[in-house]
């Protein structure tokens, strides 16, 4: 039997998280096993903010080195970057004229961002159509992503049907989203528990980022909020210990022991010897990722062969679909 497709994508800028590595990273791994996975470096949406030419040259190949010491077997799947295959921005015309004007103005992200930023391009605001191209070019089944990408692959559902419905005709496959299943969808900000942790933080003391070394995660981690519950009780409850859980869904994550297991091992413990254990494991897990992530990022000779291929297989599968596409509008004469 044919295997179903998986499709995601990252981002190349800024230094990734330990969000992006549980919420996505590890997901897109474990999938490789049962399903087809085509995997992008989204760099044409890095656009929609100003980017240094050697920056963005060098952030494409560390976000693909960190895919690869991840565990993307371009063997396996593929993995490629977003501009080297043309049929994303096409399609990504084509479903502009497509997509509701009202709802995507009501995305949430797009929201945050205008508040944020004074540069506020049109790419900015059409950004989750060009999501919709990547997703709908390759027939993807399910599109592994953490909680903040939900809206926008609900969009993507409603920009396929809409078209689907036009034309009559099954053009597009209806994707699902796929949520980390460990509660690792959206890893918290260490400081502030109820935000997500976000690469783009101004305060990196929230965030861990892969490229920490020990004593910066030492220290991150040393002045994680918990709370001032006393006795110390470390017990999973997102509603009232955000800290304390974000923690265990960490560390969880990284060991692979369950957070039951954890709470247990952690009965009439205190916040110290929980933050101690957090440290140690996180500085051996992001130890063990960096030492593979060099091992890829000095062959620069290798992450261009793979992009290369990669481009090539993932524009076989998307040529098929903005065929149908062009024939079924009238652009094919
Ligand atoms: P990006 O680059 O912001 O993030 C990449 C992935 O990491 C997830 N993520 C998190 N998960 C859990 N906890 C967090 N704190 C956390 N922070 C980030 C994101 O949800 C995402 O899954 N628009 C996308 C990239 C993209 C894409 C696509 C995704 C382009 N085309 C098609 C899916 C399908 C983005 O900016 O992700």
């Amino acid at each position: 039997m044919k295997k179903k497709i998986i499709f995601s994508g990252i981002q190349p800028t800024g230094l990734l998280t330990i969000g992006n590595y549980i919420g996505a990273l590890s997901q897109w791994e474990k999938l490789q096993k049962k399903y087809f996975c085509i995997y992008c470096i989204a760099d044409l949406h890095a656009l929609t903010i100003y980017q240094k030419k050697n920056i963005l040259n060098n952030n494409i190949l560390d976000v693909l080195s960190i895919c690869l010491a991840s565990g993307i077997d371009p063997k396996k799947s593929i993995i490629f970057i977003q501009s080297h295959v043309s049929q994303h921005t096409q399609l990504n015309w084509i479903l502009n004229c497509f997509a509701n004007f009202g709802v995507i103005k009501r995305m949430t992200q797009f929201k945050e961002k205008i508040y944020l930023n004074q540069n506020i391009n049109v790419g900015l605001f059409s950004y989750p159509i060009l999501m919709a191209a990547d997703i709908l070019l390759y027939q993807t089944y399910k599109v592994p992503v953490g909680k903040d990408q939900v809206q926008h692959i609900e969009l993507v559902k409603d920009i396929a049907r809409r078209f689907n419905n036009i034309y009559k005709k099954k053009i597009f496959t209806i994707p699902k989203k796929k949520l980390h299943e460990n509660y690792g969808s959206c890893i918290m900000s260490l400081l502030s528990p109820f935000k997500k942790m976000s690469k783009s933080d101004n305060n990196k003391n929230n965030i861990i980022t892969l490229f920490d070394n020990d004593f910066t995660i030492r220290k991150k981690i040393k002045h994680a909020i918990t709370d001032s519950d006393n006795p110390p009780n470390i017990k999973f409850d997102l509603k009232n210990k955000p800290g304390i859980s974000n923690l265990l869904i960490i560390l969880s994550n990284i060991t692979q022991i369950s957070i039951k297991e954890l709470e247990y091992n952690f009965q009439n413990k205190n916040y110290y010897d929980l933050k101690e254990f957090v440290i140690n494991n996180l500085c051996l897990f992001l130890n063990k990722l960096r030492k593979k992530f060099f091992f890829y990022r000095k062959n620069e000779i290798l992450l261009r062969k793979i992009m290369l291929n990669g481009a090539q297989k993932a524009e076989k599968y998307a040529k098929i679909t903005l065929k149908k596409v062009y024939n079924i509008i009238g652009l094919n004469m």
